[in-house]
């Protein structure tokens, strides 16, 4: 029998066990992060740019994006000046076509990465470079020694998405300043708020739209990583823990399912009792606006995003972005007007609070993935 089939077996067998048992052990679950690697670019960057560079990058690319299809990428011109872009292939061009949600992104990225930066005694200088998000270079990044500024870098690894289990408790005006620091843009409708019940009907009825569209089903089959072989390979996208299909469940679609699965109508049906469930549970929504739809405004609200993001463990608050509303016209171009607003809506955030905080599953590519070297590979 060869290793990766005995393997199969034995946590197969493992996981009927323990799943039987006891629910909810941990030999039922996929790739965890602590079983995946740096990739062998960490070690190589560390002797051509230093260690606290090199981990500048890598804390960084915990940032939160679309599908997780982490659509950043990083060039080292030299020690202390790196371009950031995107990556075609990781673009969302059936649910973002416009690439709003992957400058979004890319500010959360930026963010990590600045708040990584301070902590490791650099300043950083960010230059626009993009003249329209479909541009393979967006920032220029210069880094220049400065104080070192104390902050809890843990956080910005235990950050993740909560997508089940909020309590139906509104939001308390003091958790909500925390999380907000004193930021605009943001914007708290509790659970019973007309608004509130406008964006649980909105996402609900935009997930059937989006479940009748083929090109929609078909981008995020791409991205589902059922099984544990595509998620250590790939090691973007959504995983079934990402997805919180656990247990027993979880065993069985990453063993059984592939992505033909996903433009199956069971499929599509579950993903719409899936959103009307998680739309009964919450403690309202907060919704973040920018200014306008320019390049650099957009990185800037993914920044902020990502700087509340950071804060909502530390209050309990589980924070998960449901975009389908922004995504689909008939829903986007009325959410400034139903949800009272002057500024377009970029961030629609189901929040509530959470009894047990869970830690994060969704997978990192290793910095071989994202980062790039001179032609030479000299730096
Ligand atoms: C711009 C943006 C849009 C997102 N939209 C959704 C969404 O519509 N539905 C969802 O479940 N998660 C959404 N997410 C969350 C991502 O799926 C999540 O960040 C990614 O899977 C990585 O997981 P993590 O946040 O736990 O690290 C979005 C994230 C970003 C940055």
């Amino acid at each position: 029998m060869s290793l990766s089939r005995r393997k199969f077996l034995v946590r197969s067998v493992q996981c009927i066990v323990a799943c039987g048992l006891f629910p909810g052990l941990s030999a039922c679950d996929g790739i965890t992060r602590e079983e995946v690697t740096n990739g062998s670019v960490y070690d190589e960057l560390v002797s051509l740019i230093g260690r606290e560079r090199t981990e500048i990058l890598w804390y960084a690319s915990f940032a939160p994006s679309s599908h997780n299809v982490q659509p950043w990428t990083v060039s080292i011109k030299n020690p202390d000046n790196w371009v950031i872009g995107s990556a075609e292939d990781r673009w969302l061009t059936e649910v973002d076509p416009q690439n709003r949600e992957m400058l979004l992104s890319i500010g959360a990225f930026l963010e990590n990465m600045v708040t990584a930066a301070r902590a490791h005694g650099f300043q950083v200088n960010i230059r626009l470079l993009a003249r329209n998000p479909f541009d393979p270079e967006l920032l220029s990044i210069e880094l220049q020694n400065a104080q070192r500024m104390e902050y809890p870098l843990q956080r910005l690894l235990e950050r993740r998405t909560v997508r089940t289990v909020f309590k139906n408790e509104d939001i308390d005006s003091q958790d909500f300043s925390f999380l907000v620091g004193g930021e605009e843009g943001f914007h708290y409708y509790p659970r019973y708020s007309t608004q509130a019940v406008w964006l649980d009907e909105a996402s609900v009825a935009a997930t059937k739209l989006q479940i009748e569209r083929e090109n929609v089903q078909e981008e995020l089959s791409r991205w589902i990583r059922w099984s544990d072989a595509d998620a250590s390979k790939y090691r973007n996208g959504l995983t079934p823990e990402a997805m919180d299909i656990t247990g027993l469940a979880g065993w069985y679609v990453r063993n059984f399912y592939g992505s033909r699965d996903v433009l199956g109508k069971d499929f599509r049906s579950a993903t719409v009792e899936r959103v009307k469930q998680q739309v009964a549970q919450n403690g309202g929504w907060i919704v973040i606006t920018s200014e306008n739809d320019r390049i650099s405004t957009l990185i800037e609200t993914g920044r902020c995003f990502e700087r509340m993001f950071l804060r909502a463990r530390d209050c309990s608050v589980g924070v998960h972005p449901m975009s389908q509303a922004l995504e689909e016209p008939l829903w986007s171009e009325k959410a400034a007007e139903m949800l009272r607003l002057d500024k377009p809506p970029q961030f629609l955030l189901r929040v509530g609070y959470i009894r047990d905080y869970p830690p994060p599953v969704s997978l990192r590519m290793p910095l071989d993935d994202f980062t790039k070297l001179n032609e030479n590979g000299k730096v």
